[in-house]
């Protein structure tokens, strides 16, 4: 059953891109993010999230059809403000978008949507969305400006963006989990449901996973590697314990 119902303790959403990945690097036909995803459903993950990129470096067009056949939590689809994705996106079925930033020679997605900036362009996407019949996210850095601008266009949710976080160490670590809080804390005073994701992994996800108000966690590269080694059921069946665990 998909859902967006406010739920205590954060669902985790596991994206699949890289499974996908591994796939391209040979053009073959396995290992399959579909079936892998269904694998993940099955050890309770809440949602499946894929990236369809402009450059196709991993899930393919034909992968999100099968997944909307298939996929019975909730498709979160990530897609850029580019109007030939947009249009992939509207009849892709999903339930939930992530509007991202999108930067042909980045690794992978590397900082928010600079909403401010791109309003003009949020206005006709965000719609097209909507309509489309799915909940709008944009994926944003934790910062109160473009929290203000998020709220402004009207999207039901953000996704704040994880990456500093769990790019820095020490006290630097401690000063972005304090912004996230507070960005979690600005983002529903003005109206907005909050979501987070990007480099979230087994050590750094428990303090993320308890700021008040984060709904919903987008969990890829992690669970993706460790399952190399432990097998995406235990790696699921871990990230759910941790996530469950952080909440009082
Ligand atoms: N959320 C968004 C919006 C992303 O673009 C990504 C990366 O595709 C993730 C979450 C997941 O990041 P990671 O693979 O580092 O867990």
């Amino acid at each position: 059953m998909s859902t967006h119902e406010p739920a205590p303790i954060p669902r985790l959403h596991v994206n699949i891109d890289h499974v996908a990945t591994v796939r391209q690097a040979r053009r073959e036909a396995f290992p399959d993010p579909v079936e892998w995803a269904l694998r993940c459903e099955a050890a309770g993950a809440h949602g499946i999230t894929c990236h369809l990129r402009k450059d196709r470096r991993h899930i393919q067009d034909a992968d999100i059809h099968r997944l909307r056949e298939v996929v019975t939590t909730l498709l979160n689809l990530e897609c850029s403000l580019d109007d030939s994705m947009l249009t992939l996106a509207e009849s892709s079925g999903s339930e939930a978008f992530c509007l991202v930033p999108e930067n042909r020679l980045e690794i992978s997605t590397e900082g928010g949507l600079d909403v401010i900036r791109e309003t003009p362009r949020l206005r006709d996407a965000v719609p097209r969305l909507t309509e489309a019949g799915g909940a709008v996210s944009i994926f944003i850095d934790p910062d109160p400006r473009q929290l203000d601008a998020a709220a402004a266009l009207g999207v039901p949710f953000v996704e704040l963006h994880t990456g500093a976080y769990a790019n820095a160490r020490g006290a630097v670590r401690a000063a972005e989990l304090e912004r996230l809080t507070e960005a979690s804390r600005h983002a529903r005073a003005v109206g907005l449901r909050v979501n987070a994701g990007h480099g979230l992994d087994f050590e750094n996800t428990a303090p993320i996973a308890a700021i008040e108000g984060i709904e919903e966690l987008n969990i890829g590269f992690a669970v993706v590697a460790r399952s190399l080694f432990d097998g995406v059921d235990r790696c699921v069946t871990d990230m759910l314990r941790l996530i469950e665990g952080a909440r009082p």
